[in-house]
């Protein structure tokens, strides 16, 4: 259990986890077809290893291409997707198309690559507008409001419907956050960001004007919306942990949502990044999102007890290392 072919390799979660795999001792198989990254990934994953990093120019729904360019692999991490909210509203068959498509194209290639395990991103986002603020993973799956959510349940399903030669490990994402504490990779957003940190840092940065908090008056205890929090360098070892179990586990799929554990609101988050870079951040208090989900965490004792796998990071470091990612764009 050695080569792993990890779609999307470049990406935000994917550079991370190409990290922890090659710190593992695993050998990532790297395609990416650049549309929401950048070449310079792949240098700065070598700087930080110190090692030469396989990688492709390839798009993972083009399973004849990525079949024809790799020799045989152990396992699968498909990352490749779309993922803004928002835009699948506008473009829902373009989301469809591309998450699915790449799906199907990758099952196909690690049936005939011979993968073993298949570890598959999926998002807190089926969960819907859950009742229940603190989700485990049997918490039923949530009316997707968007496409994206949609497409996310539908990948979940058709791995969990076919007959696979492979097992099958499913990742719930709650939030991400932070970058590598070497500032060589972190998010990437293209254009203006949809997602709460890298808008902080922007307008920290001074690239945005102000930053707008999406509603104060939910039922929480500041009346900003709550979510888990999860260093990006977290969620990657997730990933390590779920491939070492993949050897060893019984059932074909099994599903592990990735969180640390605790909700902080908005606001919090605001005033830790404050706190710990030592700034003052222009915002203010707007409508709410339509969409919003008011509060989700997740619990974590079946990834803590079947993976062995905990969330070490706090948010204090998370906002640390996301402005210092912020800074090294500036150079
Ligand atoms: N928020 C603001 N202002 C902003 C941006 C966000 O107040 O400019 C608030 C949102 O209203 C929300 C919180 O910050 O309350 C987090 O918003 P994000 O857009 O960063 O994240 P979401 O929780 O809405 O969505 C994220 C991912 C989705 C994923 C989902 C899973 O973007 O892809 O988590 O729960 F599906």
């Amino acid at each position: 259990m050695n080569r792993i072919l990890v779609t999307g390799g470049l990406g935000y979660i994917g550079s991370h986890t190409c990290v922890a795999l090659i710190e593992a001792g695993y050998h990532p198989v790297v395609i990416d077809n650049l549309r929401n990254t950048r070449i310079s990934v792949k240098q700065a994953i070598e700087e930080i290893t110190g090692k030469p990093l396989e990688f492709y120019q390839l798009d993972a729904k083009d399973s004849a291409a990525v079949s024809s360019s790799i020799e045989n692999i152990d396992g699968v991490i498909h990352f490749a997707a779309l993922k803004s909210v928002g835009e699948s509203i506008e473009k829902p068959m373009e989301y469809y198309t591309e998450n699915l498509e790449s799906l199907l194209s990758i099952i196909q290639v690690a049936n005939e690559k011979k993968a073993k395990s298949f570890i598959f991103s999926s998002s807190a986002t089926v969960y819907g507008d859950t009742e229940e603020s603190c989700v485990t993973e049997e918490t039923p799956l949530g009316k997707p409001l968007n496409p994206y959510g949609h497409t996310k349940i539908l990948g979940e399903k058709i791995l969990q419907s076919g007959k696979q030669k492979f097992k099958t490990i499913v990742l719930r994402y709650f939030n991400p956050v932070g970058a590598h504490e070497s500032a060589k990779i972190g998010e990437l957003p293209n254009g203006i960001p949809n997602n709460l940190v890298p808008y902080i840092t922007q307008t920290a940065a001074g690239k945005r004007e102000k930053l707008t908090v999406f509603g104060n008056n939910y039922a929480t205890k500041d009346g900003t919306c709550i979510r888990d929090f999860i260093h990006v360098v977290d969620l990657a070892e997730a990933h390590v942990a779920a491939l070492n179990y993949s050897e060893e586990m019984i059932e074909t799929v099994d599903v592990f949502n990735v969180g640390t554990g605790k909700g902080n609101t908005v606001l919090e988050l605001i005033e830790t990044f404050e706190k710990v870079n030592k700034l003052k951040l222009n915002y203010s208090i707007g409508d709410r999102r339509p969409g919003d989900i008011e509060a989700i965490y997740t619990a974590t004792s079946k990834i803590e007890s079947t993976l062995g796998w905990k969330a070490k990071k706090e948010l204090p470091t998370s906002m640390k290392d996301s402005w210092e990612w912020e800074k090294s764009l500036w150079k």
